[in-house]
């Protein structure tokens, strides 16, 4: 009985893998623990050069972490990376979901490279509409959320569970775990502007669901070299000097140009063009950081002023009730542990 009410999410990372155990109290998620296990990376000190092939490497780590953290459940919750993925919204007539089945199917030859009996592919309706058209008369339209990611690249992620001997209850794309623990049920539209290592996720979110993503190959480690570069010293000092307070973005003598910050903000901006374009009467209620990069002192004052909407740092704690002694750490690790607090969140909907 007890198990059954905690459930873990693990996000697996470039630089990380990040887990959570929340567990349902008097109809509130609570925190039992949490754990990281840093993945070896040149900004870390590590050499690059493997040691071990990448997939050995993650489930000794994740072995690790799992026994360290010893976890009151078994079920598990995991995400893959954005990048590796496909999101898109597709309008299609008023049908039966039979038919409907049929035509995602059909349509999805469009948007999927691939030969279909090599992708894994998950539907969800999300709205009907009434769209007017120009003689007057309506035309009911299904918008349908499509998403698709190649069979290989889910097994993988799959093998990892396995390896460990856990249940693994759902895998996603860390764009929805985002969602969920930043915005969650909240009405309104957001923007959010998620920065790890590696890559950056740009989500659209409206009324709590996933209406608009992107990936942009532009991370943390990008800004890491930039710095290292424009100062002359090495990567571990640039690193550090990263996460210190200084503020490289905002400071008028601020001479560096982050071409990790500007490509992110410049496709946010597009992606605020093209939803405008869509929605000409939408409103954006605001950009909300995430990510360990989101941290990188000034970033919220530098985006708000170049996307000329408010930008603020993401919370994805806001919800969940933590112990007082957690509370100092909870702050410092902030907004990076948004992918896993959204897939423990995914247990804890049902068990509500
Ligand atoms: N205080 C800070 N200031 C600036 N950057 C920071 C700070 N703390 C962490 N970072 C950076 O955040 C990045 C890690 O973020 P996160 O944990 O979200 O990445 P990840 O999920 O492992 O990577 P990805 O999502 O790209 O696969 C690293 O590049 C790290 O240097
Ligand atoms: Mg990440």
């Amino acid at each position: 009985m007890f198990s059954k009410q905690r459930f873990l999410g693990v996000d697996f990372g470039t630089a990380s893998i990040k887990a959570v155990e929340l567990e349902m109290k008097n109809g509130k998620p609570e925190l039992v623990n949490y754990g990281e296990a840093a993945l070896l990376t040149p900004e870390s000190g590590g050499s690059g050069i493997p040691i071990r092939s990448f997939k050995e490497d993650m489930v000794l780590r994740f072995r690790a972490l799992l026994e360290r953290m010893d976890p009151g459940t078994r079920d598990l919750a995991i995400s893959m990376p954005s990048f590796l993925g496909l999101i898109s919204l597709i309008d299609f007539a008023d049908m039966t979901d039979a038919e409907l089945e049929e035509s995602v199917k059909f349509e999805a030859h469009k948007y999927i490279p691939s030969p279909l009996e090599d992708v894994a592919l998950s539907w969800e309706k999300l709205s009907v509409k009434e769209v007017p058209l120009p003689d007057g008369t309506v035309q009911k339209k299904t918008e349908v959320l499509l998403v698709a990611a190649l069979n290989k690249e889910v097994w993988q992620y799959e093998g990892y569970v396995r390896a460990v001997g856990y249940d693994m209850k759902l895998l996603e794309l860390e764009t929805f775990s985002i969602a969920r623990s930043i915005v969650g049920d909240d009405p309104g539209t957001f923007l959010i502007i998620d920065i790890g290592a590696r890559a950056a996720n740009l989500i659209l979110v409206e009324g709590g669901l996933v209406k608009m993503s992107r990936n942009i190959d532009a991370g943390g480690r990008d800004i890491t070299r930039t710095l290292a570069e424009g100062l002359n010293i090495s990567v571990e000092r640039a690193e550090m000097l990263k996460k210190s307070q200084k503020d490289f973005l905002n400071a008028r003598e601020a001479s560096i140009i982050f071409p990790a910050v500007e490509m992110t903000l410049n496709e946010a901006d597009r992606m605020m063009d093209s939803w405008k374009a869509k929605w000409p009467d939408a409103r954006l209620d605001g950009v909300i950081l995430s990510g360990g990069t989101a941290r990188f002192t000034g970033f919220a004052q530098y985006a708000s002023s170049k996307l000329g909407v408010p930008a603020i740092l993401a919370d994805p704690w806001r919800h969940i009730v933590c112990p007082a002694a957690l509370q100092p750490i909870i702050e410092k690790l902030g907004s990076s542990f948004s992918v896993a607090i959204g897939l423990a969140l995914y247990g804890m909907k049902d068990k509500k």
